[in-house]
């Protein structure tokens, strides 16, 4: 059971304890006064308590260097507070005005092949900027000093999305941030050369000047340089959140400090696991991208979130009503949807269900994104579906403060190997970290199996099953951490390309899988990927692709669970388990996808002695995922399919029916298409 008062939980004011926030964020900085006071009537019909304003506005609220304008903003805290909806008032600093850009352009990110990146879009600001820094922070304190004692100030946003579009910056300011990061990481010049096998291809530094930040370059940067660099650029911002952050705690030290993370299939650039415990809440921002693992995807992202906050409640600051604009083709959000996806956040840990945006641009790059209030206006289905949502999160009041109820299984997320894992130069390009780790998980939900997404950082010594895919960076700590937890009788599972470097990206000599050799019983001498049409067939039927092993088994005791049956590896061993005490060691040497892993998945999990919650007739239909109080348990049902489902020989009090319809129901429960149930034990 997590611990349910953590230090550094404070939630968005009091007021809101013991209801679930809703809300959005809110611009109306780009509309005329008068449609404000019809902002806030529908705002208070749809059920809304909780806004982001002023992300930005800094070009409204500082005109000048030397002016300000906060009439407008003092209006609309009022008008807001006035209607019962608090504020999470943003720093405004997320995208610098025009006249600060024009005085300074040395603000402005430089890319790895030395293009600046103008002004004219937005968050276009070098992390590592002294400049920048201090006029943001100016921004912040006068900001600060100005609402500190505003009745609707219920939290802090700091910036916006921090690294959605400078995460990585080339210029100067860069790589002299990146040589002090450099300093304290290494202390000497030596271990640096060591640390990035300098002696290769002539790099050997013999001043710190000589460092740079790996841009465009005749072949492969030095890969130790390029993963430092992204570790670098993750702390570089870090940095400038605490900066922000300590400004606002000494000026208004009750009032909580967020900033929305993107915990999100395409967002790698921030190693959040190491952002976590800088903030008083964590908030998340999440888009669904259309296809096959969208709702996994989801789940899975809102799963990992929930286990940033330590299984805590978090904050969903975005996600959207219908459409967004930036993906190559934008479809809109079939009917159900909205719901299902906000409750499935919900189901996660969410304590907060917010969108981008209030009301819909009329004009701007983000014209044609959904939002609460659609160009239709309020007589419109999306309206509609808004305001049903706004019924949902006020009948799971109840859950508000729940914490996550822990599974018996778990996944890894690694970023770091994420990171090097998917490096240039390397006997694949194909790779991809995060959608194997998301194939398991979805391998999980077809089993109906509830599982965790875990920070490899976090404790996951109490599971029963752990699965640490594509584990790449393994770190002698964690060699440790690893062995102890099989031989105390937790079943580990990986894959291929897992325990191959250390943290260094040095490779663990001696046959892979290096470090997890000893542990998984097998070697091999060789990597064997595939080419891009090229597949295996394993004698379980399943078929492999990507990725294959030619595995030695060292040890007697390993058992082979499949064997390749076509490819170079015929009547080798492609998948193994080895006895460890109590436990066990398993290694996938091949790539399944979601359907080839569930039947080994399967066997793992029996192994292990773990078993589906919900009754064998839905499972695969249904996500389970549980929240619980010290008094209840709460039963998240989630319809994955288009079908309707039975929930009759599930027990619970329904605080959230089971079709679209967002009402409680006392009928014996069947689930609409995209339907989700809410279930109360006590
Ligand atoms: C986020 C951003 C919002 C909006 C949204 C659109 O990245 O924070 O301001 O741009 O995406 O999906």
């Amino acid at each position: 059971m997590v611990d349910p008062h953590p230090r550094w939980l404070r939630w968005p004011s009091e007021a809101q304890r013991g209801r679930l926030a809703f809300g959005a964020d809110y611009n109306p900085d780009q509309w005329p006064r008068e449609v404000w006071d019809e902002d806030v009537r529908l705002m208070r019909a749809a059920g809304v308590n909780v806004v982001s304003l002023a992300i930005f506005s800094w070009a409204r609220i500082q005109p000048t260097e030397d002016t300000w304008d906060f009439g407008w903003l003092d209006d609309v805290m009022d008008l807001l507070h006035a209607n019962g909806i608090a504020v999470d008032l943003a720093t405004a600093t997320a995208s610098p005005p025009p006249w600060l850009t024009a005085k300074h352009p040395d603000i402005l990110p430089v890319t790895a092949n030395g293009e600046t990146l103008w002004p004219g879009a937005r968050q276009h600001w070098r992390p590592t900027s002294p400049i920048f820094r201090e006029y943001a922070l100016r921004l912040v304190r006068v900001m600060a000093q100005r609402y500190a004692g505003h009745p609707a100030l219920a939290a802090w946003h700091v910036s916006n999305e921090l690294g959605c579009h400078n995460v990585y910056d080339y210029s100067d300011d860069a790589a002299r941030a990146f040589r002090s990061w450099l300093r304290a990481r290494y202390g000497t010049l030596d271990k640096l050369n060591e640390a990035w096998a300098t002696s290769f291809w002539a790099q050997r530094y013999s001043a710190w000047e000589q460092i740079l930040p790996p841009r465009l370059a005749a072949t492969h940067p030095n890969p130790t340089q390029q993963l430092d660099f992204k570790r670098f650029s993750s702390d570089a911002l870090r940095d400038y959140l605490r900066a922000e952050r300590d400004l606002l705690r000494a000026i208004t030290p009750d009032v909580p400090v967020t900033t929305n993370f993107m915990v999100m299939a395409e967002t790698k650039g921030m190693d959040y696991a190491s952002w976590a415990a800088e903030v008083d809440f964590v908030a998340n921002d999440h888009y669904v991208r259309p296809g096959p693992q969208a709702l996994d995807e989801l789940s899975f992202s809102a799963n990992l979130t929930g286990h940033l906050a330590g299984g805590h409640p978090w904050f969903l600051m975005e996600h959207s009503t219908s459409a967004v604009n930036w993906q190559p083709i934008n479809i809109a959000k079939r009917s159900g949807e909205l719901l299902r996806d906000s409750l499935t956040h919900v189901a996660h840990g969410a304590d907060a269900v917010c969108f981008f945006q209030w009301r819909q641009s009329a004009g701007g790059a983000e014209k044609y994104h959904s939002a609460m209030l659609p160009h239709a206006g309020a007589d419109s289905d999306v309206f509609r579906s808004v305001t049903q949502l706004g019924q949902a999160l006020d009948a799971l009041a109840p859950v508000a403060g729940s914490v996550r109820r822990p599974a018996r299984a778990a996944i890894l997320f690694d970023w770091n190997s994420w990171w090097a894992s998917e490096a240039d130069s390397h006997p694949t390009s194909r790779l991809r970290y995060r959608q194997e780790a998301l194939d398991w998980y979805s391998a999980f939900l077809t089993l109906g199996v509830r599982v965790d997404v875990l920070p490899a950082a976090a404790a996951f010594e109490n599971y029963d099953l752990v699965v640490a895919p594509v584990l790449h960076v393994v770190p002698a700590p964690l060699v440790e951490r690893l062995t102890r937890y099989a031989a105390g009788g937790g079943h580990l599972v990986t894959t291929y390309f897992s325990g191959i470097v250390n943290e260094h990206d040095h490779i663990w000599l001696g046959g892979y899988p290096g470090a997890l050799r000893d542990i998984l019983g097998v070697r091999i001498e060789e990597f064997s990927p595939l080419l891009d049409h090229d597949t295996v067939e394993l004698d379980n039927g399943v078929t492999g692709t990507l990725w294959t092993d030619r595995i030695d088994l060292v040890d007697p005791a390993v058992e082979v669970l499949a064997w390749y049956k076509s490819g170079e590896h015929t009547g080798r061993p492609a998948i193994t388990r080895r006895p460890v005490g109590d436990g066990s060691a398993a290694y996938v040497s091949t790539r399944l996808g979601p359907a080839g892993l569930r039947p080994v998945l399967e066997e793992l999990l029996a192994a292990a002695g773990l078993h589906s919650e919900l009754p064998a007739e839905i499972r695969g239909h249904v996500e389970l995922a549980m929240r619980e109080t010290d008094v209840a348990q709460f039963l998240f049902l989630i319809n994955r399919t288009d079908e309707p489902v039975d929930l009759s020989a599930i027990d619970g009090e329904p605080l959230v029916g089971a079709g679209t319809e967002a009402t409680a129901s006392p009928e014996p429960l069947t689930l609409a298409p995209r339907g989700v149930a809410v279930l109360r034990r006590t």
